[in-house]
């Protein structure tokens, strides 16, 4: 990630980027009436003179700026310093707008090494979150060739600058609650760039056990910290049948990944179970080549609650949160369980196996089933790329919420809105829960007629649940782990996301 800072000084060469904000008014008091409607206006000077001033106000006013959120014009003064000034539209001046801006101009300023942002001496600890985290998601890249020279942001290093004087001691204190937020949008960014990474990474690098060994090193030797690694022998003693079901056909076996982060204190129980499927190709019941051919990213969930945890311990948030991750490849071969199998859970449940493509939730089943009964949750909440279905309902960037408890419900819509994420509740249908009824187990993976596919799946999980069921919710981020094309603070591939949903509620319930 590159390095960003809090300063009191504004650079001189390079790129200075000014805040603009919509609305009415220009820099200057005494500007003609005719210029005060709808444009943009600088929101601060950053140190530029009156003359200097003058001619940015003219500029704003000349390319009509309308200082919406990530609106970026730059004008280049190549005799002067500094050289361009990058006029970034910050919008509302709340977090999201600041956020937007951060990805415009980390967009804006990739050939540049170095760029200063001038920032108001006002400016909310929620400003510099905000920007902090979409330079740093924008700037996000993976890439596993050789440099890319014409592609690679050059870009290294970011000064956030406030006005005044770094001699005075008493002018450093408004900055202290900058640095935290800073502090703050570092561990949600790097949490959130794991989880990219290893999304992003191709299915022949990584398997189940590759994946482990990644969280395990992640976690290094942190306090309070704690990482175990289940292999095939635990999971049958255990019980984990359809998770060792849905992985047998592959040459790397399943394992389950529990990160814990116990800080002393901390009572209550957050467990957070992700799905990881290394690779879906669908079993027996293969995809279609366009279907398949992005499902590396089938763990974007385990990958999301293990760098939530992480980010819980390099936030010390006062919460005792768990990831559970089962993994496992869907891969197709001799030794494949196949369509009519019959499956047994952890608990002793049994699903009959209608589709081999359906693996998804007959892993979370084993691994709720597990959580229900041997973690003691207070909340119980599992993420998965579980169904198309959820795209189809609620499109691309609107993860799919379902839930028994309001208030878990609306606690975690809350965090999705204000960490930059979406979610949309939707509704746990009980009339469609016989479609899931099977003749000979206890419950079917697929529903016996179509439509809900995302509803269905959610109720099939929900069966699993045991006495957590009125404190479990269930994420389907299916379309919203990836995106076709980088968009404001989301780069081309995995997005991360669900990490920055998870941190903001499990600090919104360490009182944060
Ligand atoms: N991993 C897929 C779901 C998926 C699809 C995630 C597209 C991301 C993008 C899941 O395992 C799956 O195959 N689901 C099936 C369920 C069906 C067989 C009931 C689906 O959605 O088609
Ligand atoms: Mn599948
Ligand atoms: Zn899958």
């Amino acid at each position: 990630m590159l390095d960003l800072r809090l300063t009191r000084q504004l650079r001189t060469e390079g790129t200075l980027a000014l805040p603009v904000a919509p609305g009415n008014g220009t820099l200057s008091q005494d500007a003609p009436p005719e210029a005060t409607d709808d444009r943009g206006r600088l929101v601060c000077g950053g140190g530029l003179t009156e003359a200097e001033l003058g001619e940015v106000d003219a500029f704003v006013r000349d390319i009509d700026h309308p200082g919406t959120a990530g609106t970026t014009h730059l004008l280049p003064r190549p005799t002067r310093q500094p050289s361009r000034l990058l006029l970034v539209g910050i919008g509302d001046g709340d977090e999201a707008g600041w956020r937007s801006a951060g990805a415009a101009l980390a967009l804006s300023a990739r050939r540049d090494e170095a760029c200063t942002v001038a920032m108001p001496g006002d400016a909310a600890p929620a400003a510099v979150r905000g920007i902090s985290e979409g330079i740093w998601l924008a700037s996000y890249r993976y890439r596993l060739g050789g440099d890319d020279p014409d592609r690679d942001p050059k870009l290294r290093e970011v000064s956030l600058a406030f006005p005044g004087d770094d001699q005075t001691e008493a002018d450093l204190d408004p900055m202290a609650g900058a640095a935290e937020a800073l502090a703050t949008a570092k561990a949600v960014a790097e949490a959130t760039c794991f989880a990219r990474d290893l999304t992003n990474t191709p299915s022949n690098i990584k398997n189940p056990a590759w994946f482990a060994e990644r969280v395990v090193e992640a976690a290094g030797a942190t306090p309070y910290l704690a990482v175990e690694v289940r292999d095939p022998a635990w999971l049958a003693d255990q019980g984990f049948t359809a998770l060792l079901s849905v992985g047998r056909a592959s040459n790397h076996q399943p394992r389950l990944v529990r990160l814990a982060w116990a800080p002393p204190g901390a009572t209550r129980h957050v467990v957070l179970v992700g799905k990881g499927i290394t690779f879906d190709t669908g079993g027996i019941v293969l995809k279609p080549r366009d279907a398949m051919k992005l499902m590396r990213k089938d763990m974007g969930a385990a990958a999301a609650v293990a760098a939530a945890v992480l980010g819980a311990a390099a936030l010390r948030l006062p919460v005792r949160v768990t990831a559970l991750t089962p993994l496992a490849e869907n891969a197709i071969g001799a030794d494949a369980y196949r369509p009519g199998d019959v499956v047994r859970h952890v608990g002793g449940l049994t699903s009959e196996v209608l589709d081999t493509d359906a693996e998804g939730r007959l892993v979370l089943a084993d691994a709720l089933s597990y959580a229900s009964r041997s973690l003691e949750p207070d909340v119980l909440v599992d993420l998965g790329t579980l169904t198309g279905a959820q795209h189809v309902a609620l499109g691309r960037r609107t993860a799919a919420l379902f839930s028994e408890d309001d208030t878990l419900a609306s606690g975690l819509a809350d965090a999705a809105t204000a960490a930059g994420e979406f979610v949309w509740r939707m509704p746990l249908v009980d009339e469609y829960a016989e479609e899931l009824r099977s003749d000979i187990a206890d419950i079917a993976n697929i529903a016996s007629s179509s439509g809900g596919g995302a509803v269905t799946a959610a109720l099939y999980l929900r069966e699993f649940t045991g006495s957590a069921r009125s404190r479990w919710a269930h994420l389907d981020m299916s379309a919203p782990a990836w995106s076709e094309a980088a968009s404001a603070e989301l780069t081309k591939g995995a997005t991360g996301w669900g990490v920055r949903t998870l941190l903001r509620w499990l600090s919104g319930l360490a009182g944060r």
